[in-house]
C-alpha cells in the first residue's frame, strides 16, 4: 500500500486507514484481530481510534476499541510499524464534550494506559470547542508533545478557518499545529445546508485549505454504512440531494467498466482526489474488508474520473445515448 506524507511532519502514512471504531464492542475480539492482521498484511500503518470509541453501544462504555488495538500491538510486537491515533473531546460516559487542558492531558493519559503505550502517533482533537479558548487547547497539545506522549496532533470536525487559526497561534507561540483533517466524506454530495450533528464535511473550501497549507486529509464514513450496495441500508437523507441520481450512475457505470464494486469506486476515487483524501476504510468481517482493500487495485484513469467529477445530467443522456 502506497504511502503519502503526513502534513508536514516527515512521517508517512498509508493511503487507507483502518477505522477501529467497533473493534472490540460490536466487533468482536477475535474477528478485529483478524481484520487488523488483514490490513497490515496489505502494508498498511494506521489504525484509528478515539477514548469513547463505541460508548453507545449497549454494554460497553467506551475504551474497547483502544483495548483491543492495543492488545494486537501488543502480540504482534508492530507498535514501531504502525501509526496510531486516539481522539478526545467528544462526551462519554461522565466525561463531557470539552477540549479544555485537563480533559485533554486525563484522556490522553487514559487512552495511553487502554493500549498499553508510550506514545499515541496522531491525537486528535474529535470536535471544535466552542467554549474553551483555542490557545488553551494548543498548549495542551503542545505539553503532551513535549512530554513525549503524542508524536502529532489531529484536528477533526473543524472547519478549515477555526483550524488555520488555531494553527497560527500555535506558529506564533513555537508550538507545532495539527498537521491533518479527520471529516466526514464519500462520494456522493449532500445537500449544502444539511447538518450531521457535529460532524463536518470535506468541501471544494476544506480541499483548498488542505492543498494551500499542506494538511493531510482523511474522510470517515466512506462507504455511507454500506447503503452504495445494500437493501437493508438505506442512504442517509441528507444524501438526498439534486445531483444524487446522477452521481449513482456514474458510480455504477465506472463500477460496471473496470468490474469494480461501487465501494471500490468511491474508495479509489477518494485517494485519486487532489488533494488525496485518505478514507477510514472498515468492516465487520473479513470479506468486507477485503473487499474495500481490494480498492487499491483499481487505476482510475482520466476518462473515468471525469465521469465521476464533471458530468451533469444532460451530459450524461448524451453519453448514455451516443
Ligand atoms: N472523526 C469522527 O468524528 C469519526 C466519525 C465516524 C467514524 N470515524 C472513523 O471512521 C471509520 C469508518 O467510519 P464508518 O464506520 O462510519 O464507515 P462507513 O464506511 O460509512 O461504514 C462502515 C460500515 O459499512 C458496512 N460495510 C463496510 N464495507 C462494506 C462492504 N464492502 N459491503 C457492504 N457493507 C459494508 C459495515 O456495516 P456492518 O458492520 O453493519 O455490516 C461497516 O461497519 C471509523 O471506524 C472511525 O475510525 C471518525
Amino acid at each position: 500500500m502506497r504511502k503519502i506524507l503526513l502534513g508536514s511532519t516527515g512521517e508517512r502514512i498509508s493511503i487507507f486507514g483502518l477505522g477501529t471504531m467497533y473493534f472490540g464492542s460490536k466487533v468482536d475480539k477475535k474477528v478485529s484481530f483478524r481484520l487488523m492482521d488483514i490490513y497490515e498484511d496489505h502494508n498498511g500503518n494506521f489504525l484509528d481510534s478515539a477514548n469513547k470509541y463505541a460508548s453507545w453501544v449497549s454494554g460497553f462504555h467506551g475504551g474497547e476499541s483502544e483495548a483491543v488495538l492495543g492488545s494486537w500491538l501488543k502480540s504482534k510486537h508492530n507498535r514501531q510499524k504502525m501509526l496510531i491515533s486516539s481522539k478526545v473531546g467528544f462526551p462519554y460516559g461522565n466525561i463531557p464534550r470539552s477540549l479544555k487542558s485537563d480533559i485533554i492531558i486525563s484522556e490522553c493519559e487514559k487512552s495511553l494506559r487502554r493500549m498499553g503505550v508510550e506514545t499515541i502517533d496522531i491525537y486528535f482533537a474529535h470536535a471544535y470547542d466552542a467554549e474553551t479558548a483555542i490557545e488553551e487547547t494548543m498548549e495542551a497539545f503542545y505539553h503532551l508533545k513535549k512530554e513525549g506522549k503524542i508524536r502529532f496532533a489531529g484536528a477533526s470536525n473543524f472547519p478549515a478557518w477555526r483550524m488555520e487559526e488555531a494553527n497560527n497561534l500555535a506558529r506564533q507561540k513555537g508550538w507545532e499545529g495539527f498537521c491533518c483533517l479527520q471529516q466526514r466524506h464519500s462520494y456522493l454530495e449532500p445537500n449544502v445546508r444539511t447538518a450531521f450533528g457535529n460532524q463536518l464535511l470535506i468541501t471544494p473550501e476544506t480541499e483548498d485549505f488542505a492543498l494551500t497549507k499542506n494538511i493531510t486529509l482523511m474522510g470517515y464514513s466512506p462507504l455511507l454504512n454500506g447503503s452504495y450496495v445494500r437493501e437493508d441500508r438505506k442512504l442517509p437523507e441528507q444524501y438526498n440531494s439534486l445531483n444524487t441520481d446522477i452521481r449513482l450512475k456514474a458510480l455504477r457505470r465506472v463500477a460496471g467498466e473496470l468490474n469494480a464494486s461501487p465501494n471500490q469506486v468511491v474508495l479509489s476515487w477518494m485517494i485519486h482526489s487532489n488533494p488525496v483524501v485518505i478514507p477510514l476504510v472498515t468492516g465487520s468481517n473479513e470479506s468486507q474488508i477485503r473487499e474495500n482493500l481490494n480498492a487499491l487495485k483499481f487505476h482510475l484513469s482520466d476518462d473515468h474520473l471525469k465521469i465521476l467529477n464533471n458530468l451533469d445530467a444532460t451530459q450524461y443522456e448524451l453519453l448514455e445515448n451516443n
